[in-house]
């Protein structure tokens, strides 16, 4: 068994609390080597349960030159992704990077030829691959089970507004509630049906809170390579519902469904992990989608994610969210932000 690898943790807000207990429970497979956030003592209180041998800083090019491990987790506002990723990239570390991956389709691009250039793993943070349930859906659809797949509908309906200022100003997140939220669902379908071809969108904002332009409904249709069609909402602002996440996909020899999750905010439905248990029916009764544990350590998302991370940067494993693979999510992300600005549909092939 190879050593831990050895990463530095890159900003220390919400979801790095959910990454920091995969170095809690996996410590055969992770090791915490330093953590860096603007806010020293923020910093200081994610290393202090790892003990005075992790290194703490308050910059990343500070972090860089200082060194001593061997990759990046990198959980920053999105502005930050790009510029971090490259720089961690340049200095010869693997990087997992928080979804979504970055504010441009170019941005993305020059992530991904930065860590080819430097021959460093880019694995994106798409923690809805990781749960066993979706991964049981993907084995599913993949093995015939509902025939051919000519439809699908995902909806995703969060109770209010994300609660930090940076992600309601659109100039700092990168967009509203697609590029937050969506950008997940949108990931998750391109995982079960393969590459969008083209999308088309529209998009408002009746919310003053939000800033720069950041949308809190978004409603598209996103036509896959091979044939199939699926209709995607979200929503920020559905104050009179509890966090709303579900997915249908119909086929010519079956239909599957999933059970709503039932939080009663959106924080309980994360811990959820985003996942209803998910039934087939050809028609007459419905069985259950059994999950598939392959290659994914536990039950937690993010804990699958950060011990896969290991498993491809140690191991070679294949990565399930690679960089690469995650420019065609955020293809579709801009070309619906492209499509609601223009009216038009739009090729991803053009952008
Ligand atoms: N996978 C998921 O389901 C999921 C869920 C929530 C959030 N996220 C993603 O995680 C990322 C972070 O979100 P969050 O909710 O933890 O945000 P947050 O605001 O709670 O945390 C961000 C942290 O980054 C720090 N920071 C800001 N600028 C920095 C810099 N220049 N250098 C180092 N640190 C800096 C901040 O001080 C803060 O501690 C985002 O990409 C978000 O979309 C993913």
């Amino acid at each position: 068994m190879a050593e831990p690898l050895r990463v530095a943790l890159i900003g220390t807000g919400s979801i790095a609390r959910r990454h920091l207990l995969a170095f809690q429970e996996h410590p055969d497979r992770l090791q915490l080597a330093a953590v860096c956030d603007v806010q020293r003592e923020a910093a200081e209180q994610a290393a202090a349960p790892f003990g005075e041998e992790v290194g703490i800083f308050e910059d990343v090019d500070a972090l860089l030159s200082a060194g001593g491990f061997a990759a990046v987790d990198i959980c920053t506002p999105h502005f930050l992704h790009a510029a971090q990723t490259i720089a961690a990239a340049e200095a010869g570390m693997h990087v997992l990077v928080e979804k979504p991956m970055a504010c441009s389709v170019d941005e993305c691009r020059a992530m991904v030829e930065a860590a080819d250039e430097a021959d460093v793993l880019l694995l994106v943070g798409q923690s809805l691959r990781y749960l066993p349930g979706h991964a049981g859906v993907r084995k599913a659809i993949r093995s015939g089970r509902l025939g051919r797949v000519w439809s699908a509908r995902s909806d995703d309906w969060f109770p209010a507004l994300p609660p930090k200022p940076w992600m309601r100003d659109a100039k700092l997140s990168g967009g509203g509630v697609l590029h937050m939220g969506a950008t997940h669902r949108i990931d998750l379908l391109r995982h079960f049906f393969g590459d969008i071809g083209s999308v088309r969108a529209r998009s408002w904002t009746d919310n003053p809170e939000l800033v720069n332009g950041g949308e809190d409904r978004i409603v598209a249709t996103l036509e896959f390579e091979n044939g199939a069609v699926a209709h995607v909402t979200a929503c920020w602002a559905g104050y009179t519902t509890p966090h709303f996440f579900q997915y249908v996909v119909l086929g010519d020899s079956g239909a599957l469904f999933t059970e709503l999750v039932r939080g009663n905010d959106w924080r309980e439905s994360m811990v959820l992990q985003h996942y209803g248990p998910a039934f087939v029916s050809n028609g007459s009764g419905y069985e259950p989608v059994e999950p598939v544990q392959d290659g994914l350590a536990g039950q937690d998302a993010w804990i699958n994610v950060l011990v896969h991370f290991a498993d491809c940067a140690q191991d070679g494993a294949e990565p399930i969210s690679s960089g690469a693979d995650n420019v065609g999510t955020m293809k579709a992300v801009y070309g619906c932000y492209e499509s609601a600005r223009t009216g038009r549909d739009v090729a991803l092939t053009d952008l």
